[in-house]
């Protein structure tokens, strides 16, 4: 049994649109279901060795959902799961399988935060094997739904706990545990046994099976079969009729790569997906010429080797994602000719796709997502796929692969969902997709599309579509303003040359939107009363665009649906509408770099805000009390704002971003910000709090602008600067001992420097300039390894300079300028009773690195340490940031060494070789 004490859950949600990676299941719920109608009528007694076989199955496992509560009759053939033959009463059939587990379907709706990560992708050995993480124990579990989700689920043990979105499914407690009983293999005439997702089984070996000679159905996936050699093969070797099996999941290393003789050569369904094989797919697979499915989904697979997939000429379904196959596809690929589903994502193909492809005239869904696809698609390729209606292509080199269809070609197919990815299908609209009339899904984004939109192909599929992702291209023109798409949920527009109005019926034009984008566009006008009649309206995000007027001021309860709201780097006017109080479920709430003015409403206190970013904005009055203790981002910066900071934000224990830089703020800093204990120890950091939406924001930090959208969560920052501050630096604040950014500057902040500043060992920025702080720099700042941008300058400190570790490579005397009573290097004065001396030359960090490198030392430093958000922030954003990923895999072996570098010398000086070591 798992620890639960010591159990952390990460759960990736994987939303998402089409992207199947394999199943291990389809057809075998049917089957299940035909057998138990079978069986209904007999009256036979099961016989007696085969119900002390299976009662030493039910004593080795923990039966905690109950499965096996019915095993107690003396008829066996009546026991829930168990099936007997009408005649002979032998058991045929064992059916335990854990239904939670029997959802395999990875959905993929385009937007880069909902990559799928399988449990045992070679990312996640990584972390498994790392220093700290080394006791994480991961599965995959599955939850249902309307919509079928997976998540990963990762559980550590020991210093780890936990921080990042905990929760569990449940559904891994519908799974028998313990050990499978050998004895199971007295059952000499099942036919079929399946005990597909149950997670928390195991077994030694496999032996047990090979004396279950008629054998036709075996489902393992999920169970954890300990083979350390590959002497499973042999035990299903002895089984000359089955027909499918199903060992996805199972934590098998070997697949051998010699069999004298084939025995299983009927075999029609194989799954061996989920598993890390250690050696490459063997030759013998290629015998199995009866398959119609193969699903070698994430098995760490990889060469050329793809040419000999064409021997399998009754192939229907092939599911070679996620492995490292490179190259091109082959031509042998057009002899699979019943080949209804092919898919290469997530693959390093980096070579051309072949004119044979083209012969496939059954494929119906063909996803090749994820690769670094090169050469032209013709027609020739396209011509005879008669029935494709599903066509999935990104590829990772930005327009490596082009589209040249000759301009008035008519496709054979009519598609439903297609999604094209930085791929160039441009400048031109495609004539060929004009005439695809049926088409639902559609993503075509970074295709180098310029000019218009012909309003035909929109008002032709407009009352079908229900997801239109057209962003970073150069689309110009209006939006559509008369036609209806009733039934669009996404639509992103997002970077392109849309200009114009937003239409103001809207609403009447999409009313089932959930979720609309249309940010870093060139809209003009006022934003229409219209969008707030939108009934399940999530998340809508205006960003960068020409929008003026005033906020809508109706907003109502039912918005409630609303989640998001983002209208930045627009030119709003007037007030922040009280109405939006009513907005009681609005978490994010983005109004930066607009013209807004006022106070801020009090009645936002309603709502649920986590994040609010008012930025530079002109709003005035005093800093609202009432903030909610949930809120993780506070960025008021460049405003009008008076008064005095809040006493009773001391309990906002979630903040960790907190920015009132360059305000008209008085009084003192209040001496409770040791209460921020998000700023303290990350365990209280929380993954993105809205599923699907990435926020973004500009923090200041050592000394620039840096945008920061996934790793936002990892950012710690209190900004205080350009205001009228009095008082002293209250020693409290040396207590945040997770704070990278600390900017008091530009106040009127008098005392010293607290002397135990050293503590805050992740500070990144400390500018303490332009105030009247006096006495000496404390030594302890030495110990603040991983500064990185200091500024004391424009005080009255004295005294000598402390020097050692990080200090020393900030050489720039002008950090310690206007503080005419303080020596030593790097300022030219000497102390009293110095010697000449020129201190060590070390060459300075160089300062210009992007928020990725910050973000990069974050990452590797969190995991360092054992904190789970480093784990969040390895599968999250490398999931997530394509040139993360690919380094990632580059290097992955040696991460190991990496951390544990990091942990022995816990210098800063790393950030300098990650920085290199970019590719
Ligand atoms: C797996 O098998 C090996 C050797 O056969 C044994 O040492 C190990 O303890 C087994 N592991 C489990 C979890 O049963
Ligand atoms: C093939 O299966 C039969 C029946 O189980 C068995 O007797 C025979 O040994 C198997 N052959 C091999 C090479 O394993
Ligand atoms: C696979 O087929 C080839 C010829 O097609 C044959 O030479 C080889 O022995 C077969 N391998 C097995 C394991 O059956
Ligand atoms: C594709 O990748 C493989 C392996 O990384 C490499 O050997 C080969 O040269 C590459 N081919 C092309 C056309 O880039
Ligand atoms: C596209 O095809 C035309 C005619 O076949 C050819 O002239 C042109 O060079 C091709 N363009 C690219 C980018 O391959
Ligand atoms: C919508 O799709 C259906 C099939 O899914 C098709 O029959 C119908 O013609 C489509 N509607 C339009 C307007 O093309
Ligand atoms: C689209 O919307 C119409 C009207 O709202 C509805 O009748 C139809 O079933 C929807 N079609 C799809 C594919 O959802």
């Amino acid at each position: 049994m798992i620890n639960y004490n010591h159990t952390v859950f990460v759960f990736l949600l994987l939303s998402l649109g089409i992207f199947k990676l394999g199943s291990c299941i389809e057809n075998q719920s049917q089957n299940n279901n035909e057998n138990q109608s079978q069986n209904n009528n007999v009256a036979v007694k099961c016989i007696k060795s085969e119900r002390e076989a299976l009662l030493k199955f039910k004593e080795g496992v923990i039966d905690f959902p109950g499965k096996l509560s019915s095993w107690v009759d003396e008829d066996c053939c009546q026991w829930n799961g168990v099936d007997c033959d009408s005649e002979s009463g032998h058991v045929t059939k064992l059916n335990l399988s854990n239904p939670a587990g029997r959802h395999r379907h990875y959905e993929y709706d385009g937007n880069d935060d909902n990559y799928p990560i399988p449990s045992d992708h070679p990312a996640l050995d990584a972390v498994k094997s790392c220093y700290y993480c080394r006791n994480a124990d991961m599965s995959e579990t599955y939850s249902r739904g309307s919509k079928v989700k997976a998540s990963v689920k990762a559980s550590f043990s020991g210093d780890v706990k936990t921080s990042v979105k905990a929760s569990f499914s449940g559904d891994v407690n519908a799974s028998l545990s313990g050990e499978i009983s050998p004895y199971l293999g007295n059952l000499s005439s099942l036919t079929h046994t399946d005990l597909e997702g149950n997670y928390n089984l195991s077994t030694k070996n496999l032996n047990w099976v090979s004396s279950l000679s008629s054998l036709e159905y075996l489902y393992l996936g999920g169970v954890k079969i300990n083979h350390t050699k590959a002497d499973w093969l042999h035990a299903i070797n002895m089984l000359p009729s089955l027909l499918e099996l199903s060992l996805c999941s199972c934590q098998l290393e070997h697949l051998p790569s010699s069999l004298d003789f084939l025995n299983f050569t009927s075999l029609h369904v194989l799954d061996l997906s989920y598993n890390s094989f250690k050696t490459s797919i063997p030759q013998w697979l290629f015998n199995l010429t009866s398959l119609t499915k193969l699903d070698l989904t994430f098995s760490n697979q990889g060469g050329k080797i793809l040419d000999s997939f064409g021997r399998l000429g009754s192939l229907k379904y092939l599911y070679l994602g996620g492995n490292h196959f490179y190259g091109s596809i082959p031509a042998s690929i057009g002899n699979l000719s019943s080949l209804k589903e092919l898919d290469l994502s997530y693959n390093e193909m980096n070579g051309t796709i072949l004119e044979s492809f083209g012969q496939l005239s059954k494929l119906v869904n063909l996803y090749l997502l994820e690769n670094s696809w090169e050469g032209v698609i013709t027609e020739v390729q396209l011509m005879n796929l008669k029935s494709l209606e599903e066509f999935m292509l990104t590829t990772n080199k930005s327009q490596s692969l082009v589209f040249n269809v000759t301009e008035n070609w008519v496709p054979p197919f009519s598609l439903k969902s297609l999604h094209l990815e930085s791929c160039l299908i441009g400048p031109k609209f495609p004539k060929w997709l004009q005439v695809q009339s049926e088409l639902t899904y559609v993503i075509l984004k970074n295709v180098e599309i310029k000019g218009t939109i012909p309003e035909e192909w929109f008002s032709m599929i407009s009352s079908n579509l229900t997801h239109l992702d057209l962003s970073n291209n150069q689309i110009k023109g209006n939006l559509p303003h008369q036609l209806v798409f009733p039934n669009v949920t996404k639509l992103f527009l997002q970077s392109n040359l849309f200009s114009g109005p937003i239409p103001s019926n809207i609403s009447d034009l999409m009313p089932s939107l959930q979720y609309l984008d249309l940010s870093e566009n060139f809209l003009y006008g006022e934003i229409p009363l219209s969008i707030l009649k939108i009934e399940h309206l999530n998340i809508l995000v205006l960003r960068r665009n020409n929008l003026s007027g005033e906020l809508p001021h109706h907003w109502s309860e039912s918005q409630m649906s609303l989640l998001v709201v983002d209208i930045s780097y627009n030119n709003i006017c007037g007030k922040i509408p009280s109405s939006m109080g009513f907005l009681g479920n609005l978490s994010i709430l983005v109004l930066s770099n607009n013209n807004l003015s006022g106070e801020i409403p009090s009645s936002l206190q309603n709502c649920s805000i986590v994040s609010m970013d008012f930025g530079g904005n002109r709003l005035s009055g005093n800093l609202p009390s009432w903030i909610h203790s949930n809120i993780f981002m506070l960025r008021l910066r460049s405003n009008l704002f008076s008064g005095i900071i809040p006493k009773k934000w001391c309990n906002l224990h979630k903040l960790h971003i907190l920015d009132l830089a360059q305000n008209n703020l008085s009084g003192s800093i209040p001496d409770c910000f040791n209460n921020f204990t998000a700023m303290v120890d990350s365990n209280t950091l929380e993954s993105n709090p809205i599923e699907n939406y990435t926020e973004e924001a500009y923090i200041m930090t050592k000394g620039s602008y840096y945008k920061y959208d996934r790793t936002l969560q990892l950012v710690t920052c209190i900004d205080l600067s350009g205001n009228s501050l009095t008082g002293g630096i209250p020693i409290q604040i040396t207590r945040l001992t997770r704070l990278g950014t600390l900017n008091l500057s530009m106040n009127h902040l008098i005392g010293s420097i607290p002397k135990n500043i050293g503590n805050m060992r992740w500070l990144e920025t400390l500018d303490l300039s332009n105030n009247r702080l006096f006495g000496p720099i404390p030594g302890s700042m030495s110990s603040l390894t991983s500064l990185v941008h200091l500024n004391l300058s424009f005080n009255n400190l004295t005294g000598r300079i402390p020097s050692g570790n990080q200090l020393q490579t900030l050489i720039d005397a002008t950090i310690y300028k206007g503080n005419p009573s303080l020596c030593g290097s790097p300022l030219p004065t000497k102390c009293p009773g110095d010697e000449t001396f020129d201190g060590p030359s070390i060459a300075g960090v160089d300062d210009k690195h992007g928020g990725d490198d910050y973000e990069r030392i974050w990452f590797y430093a969190s995991i360092g340490l054992g904190f789970v958000v480093g784990f969040w922030s390895v599968c999250g954003t490398l999931l997530l940031k394509k040139s993360w990923r690919h380094c990632y895999f580059c290097f992955y072996d040696d991460i190991k060494d990496r951390i544990a570098l990091l942990i022995a010398l816990r210098v800063v000086h790393l950030k300098r070789k990650f920085g290199l070591e970019k590719n």
